[in-house]
């Protein structure tokens, strides 16, 4: 089984998404002694914004021209590559200002390929990264179930990742962080019980 780690709280250990997709981790690999695991830390080693050359380097006809823009053709392949290699994708994320943090986004703009994680024909976008299950950790410091037209992070990650072939997402929101510690340990708490079902489908598919 290979899984692929994606973590962007800059809250770092003090994380409560980060803290759970700990925990995710330590089911799976519990589960699969075998397991190989690849943890990208965006808090840590964040993406550079997509630009000029990235674009370029991209989607020009032509291909990358400079030094710069093969390397960034070349750091954005390799995060593909990383994404498609996985069976399980364990993604940590905060919500920042209703949506997910721009180190995550920054992610997706790298992963998101026109004939590498996705294509186009005329039947419409076909998603290509398929047949992996996603864990989304997802932390709040509110809580949106009365309110969910503000939340823009966990449905707009299920749509993007919807879109690039990943369908199988199991959410464990930590919602209410912002409500202090007795209400965040209960949501951690209520997250941890919802994983080990998840857990018990990806050890079997596996
Ligand atoms: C810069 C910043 C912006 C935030 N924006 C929101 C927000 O829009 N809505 C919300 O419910 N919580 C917001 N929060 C609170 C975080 O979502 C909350 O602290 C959550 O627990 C962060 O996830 P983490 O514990 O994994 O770091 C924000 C926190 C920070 C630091």
């Amino acid at each position: 089984m290979n899984i692929l780690h994606i973590s962007s709280s800059a809250r770092r250990s003090q994380s409560y998404s980060n803290r759970v997709a700990q925990r995710v981790l330590d089911e799976l690999r519990g589960r699969n002694p075998g397991a190989a695991v690849v943890t990208r830390d965006l808090a840590r080693d964040p993406l550079p914004h997509i630009d000029e050359d990235f674009v370029t380097a991209t989607r020009s006809p032509d291909g990358p021209q400079t030094d710069e823009q093969r390397a960034l053709l070349k750091l954005s392949d390799a995060l593909v590559d990383e994404l498609l290699a996985a069976d399980v994708v364990v993604i940590g994320t905060p919500m920042i200002n209703f949506t997910i943090p721009s180190t995550l986004k920054s992610w997706l703009d790298y992963v998101a390929r026109a004939g590498r994680t996705f294509s186009y024909s005329e039947a419409g976008p076909k998603g290509l990264a398929t047949g992996k299950q996603v864990i989304l950790v997802a932390a709040k410091g509110g809580v949106y179930a009365g309110n969910p037209a503000l939340d823009f992070q966990v449905p707009y990650l299920k749509s993007v990742l919807g879109f690039l072939g990943m369908t199988d997402v199991e959410v464990l929101e930590v919602e209410g962080t912002a409500y202090g510690p007795e209400i965040a340990e209960k949501a951690v708490e209520a997250a941890s019980n919802k994983l080990q079902a998840r857990c018990d489908r990806a050890a079997v598919a596996a």
